[in-house]
């Protein structure tokens, strides 16, 4: 059985699976090279055809990560919202969504038309396929599910019970009560880009204490109602000239941050809380654009004594896994689940000659052939900055080792050099991949994270004998977000960490992602090459085969 999984959204996505498989999945973003490319996503359709070799005409199962649009309707006219004739500009604005949940829907079904007739077409509500893109891949068998993010099929939130197969929804919110919003009209209001820089945010509170504004901001912005099930937001241009005014105040940026993150940690917490009192689970998954904040999520992990798993792409991208996931549990008989996720390295890839025809005679490059993990792990404690463009892409947010910038960590000021290499705000961590064998060493309370970890999407709390010697991927708050690299995952990036460990002592190395300033994650040789002319890196190195270094003039 073939199935296709599409996202057409905020980082339109695609899947491939055969037979309950996992083929390949990638984000249009990757390859159109648009930043959270909202749309069709149809280089990523041809690309997992394609990569599995699999015609369109063989596709047997469509999934979409939202509702059809006679139940999208269903849900928006049995909302209050829709019949609030004092507020016009809501209510025109709900039938407008009906309206472009329609114009979507004839696009996925001219799609099926033209290239699979006799494919059937699964819909998946947005926050469905959220908690099922985590859960279906935690390897619990049983979990509170909780997702969160700024809008999804009109909610903001849900939370399931699942226990022996059966799904029990706790709560739903819509779009009053979403955080996600509430935390993208702060980001806007401190003149970052929302649904784009949130991350920002959660560097940038760990500059400053939450307790100066976070009271002010229960007022403001966005509390706990109904015993912590539910939440209240301010409405979202309001929140955002509020913060414009708190900074004419003289509130600092840090400030706001850290009240805007304290206050969404406090809801969240209550919120968790309610529901595990309810639901006595002992492991908690979570997705949703929400829990891209790591430090949220730590922050979930250290209160409540119970084990997280974080889809690893939390973001919109995410729903082609839970989509597909989700019409599996209901069409395939005791369906658990894929089992505990093993790596994201799902997107684009390229052979030695497929990069060769790229470099190889071309004047501006100098190639030089990988010998050793050692030789590696020299160059790294001598200072090169180095991208590592290994096999398939990860899919999801996170540079994983496939498309990495990879740097010595023992010295602080590598961070400078790299925020100007890169033209990085000089307020966020780096992150570091660490041999998991020495994750407890570092690392406080990693048991109930362990397998998260693998993703980096949690921090931790570094231990203090180890802040001194790793400066440059510790945050200012004494926390790291690590990957914790495991042979059987990553055997190629274990074994460069590991030639670094031997020869340095320390277990891990500094990772960012392979990008350029405010552009997607490379994902062709061509993307990666454009980073040594910009000096961003001194050499490339490509599946742990050859170098490739800008020609001495
Ligand atoms: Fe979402």
């Amino acid at each position: 059985m073939v199935l296709l999984s599409i996202h057409d959204g905020h980082n339109a996505s695609a899947a491939l699976f055969k037979d309950g498989v996992l083929l390949a999945a990638v984000s249009e973003e990757r390859i159109n090279r648009k930043k959270f490319f909202w749309g069709w996503p149809v280089r990523s359709i041809d690309f997992v055809l394609a990569d599995s070799n699999i015609g369109a005409h063989e596709i047997d199962v469509v999934c979409v990560s939202h509702m059809s649009w006679i139940q999208y309707a269903k849900r928006k006219l049995s909302s209050a919202s829709t019949y609030a004739i004092q507020r016009p500009k809501i209510v025109l604005g709900n039938f407008y969504n009906i309206w472009q949940a329609f114009i979507k829907e004839r696009a996925v079904r001219s799609f099926q038309k033209k290239y699979c007739p006799n494919a059937v077409l699964f819909f998946c509500d947005h926050h469905r396929a959220h908690a099922a893109s985590a859960f279906f891949c935690s390897g619990y068998t049983e979990s509170l599910v909780v997702t969160c993010d700024n809008l999804g099929d009109s909610y903001s939130h849900t939370a399931y019970s699942v226990k022996d197969g059966i799904w029990n929804l706790a709560v739903v919110g819509d779009t009053n009560e979403s955080l996600g919003a509430f935390y993208g009209a702060v980001t806007e209001g401190l003149g970052f880009k929302p649904n784009q820089h949130e991350g920002k945010l959660v560097g940038l509170a760990a500059y400053a204490a939450s307790s100066v504004l976070i009271e002010r901001m229960k007022k403001d912005f966005a509390r706990t109602t109904k015993g912590g099930l539910h939440f209240k937001r301010t409405p979202y241009k309001k929140m955002v000239t509020t913060v414009k005014s708190l900074i004419q105040e003289g509130y600092t940026k840090e400030e706001i941050a850290a009240g805007a993150q304290g206050l969404l940690e406090e809801i969240m917490l209550e919120h968790v809380g309610v529901l595990l009192t309810k639901y006595p689970h002992t492991s908690i998954c979570v997705a949703g654009g929400v829990f891209a904040n790591v430090k949220l999520n730590q922050r979930i992990k250290d209160r409540f004594n119970v084990s997280i798993f974080i889809q690893p792409a939390m973001g919109d991208e995410g729903l082609v896994l839970g989509a597909a996931w989700q019409y599996m549990s209901e069409t395939t008989s005791n369906f658990e689940g894929v089992g505990p996720l093993r790596h994201m390295y799902l997107g684009t890839h390229y052979t030695r000659a497929d990069i060769m025809s790229v470099v190889e005679n071309n004047s501006l490059y100098q190639i030089e052939p990988f010998t050793s993990y050692e030789q590696t792990a020299d160059l790294l404690a001598n200072g090169e900055i180095i991208g590592v463009f290994d096999g398939r892409m990860e899919f999801g947010p996170r540079a994983l080792g496939a498309r990495s910038i990879v740097v010595d960590p023992r010295d602080k000021k590598v961070n400078d050099l790299l925020n100007m290499r890169l033209q990085r705000s000089d307020f966020m961590p780096f992150a570091p991949s660490v041999l998991s064998e020495y994750a407890d060493a570092l690392f406080q309370n990693v048991e109930h994270a362990r397998h998260a970890a693998e993703f980096m999407t949690i921090t931790f709390d570094v231990k203090h004998e180890w802040q001194k010697k790793i400066p440059a991927i510790v945050h200012v708050d004494g926390t790291a977000r690590p990957q914790l690299v495991r042979k059987d995952r990553n055997q190629s990036y274990w074994m460069l960490i590991h030639a670094f460990y031997e020869k340095t002592g320390i277990p891990l190395i500094m990772n960012t992602s392979f990008n350029m300033h405010e552009e997607p994650i490379v994902s062709s040789p061509q993307d990666a090459l454009r980073s040594l002319e910009t000096g961003a890196v001194d050499s490339i190195l490509f599946n742990y085969e050859f170098f490739v270094r800008l020609r001495k003039k």
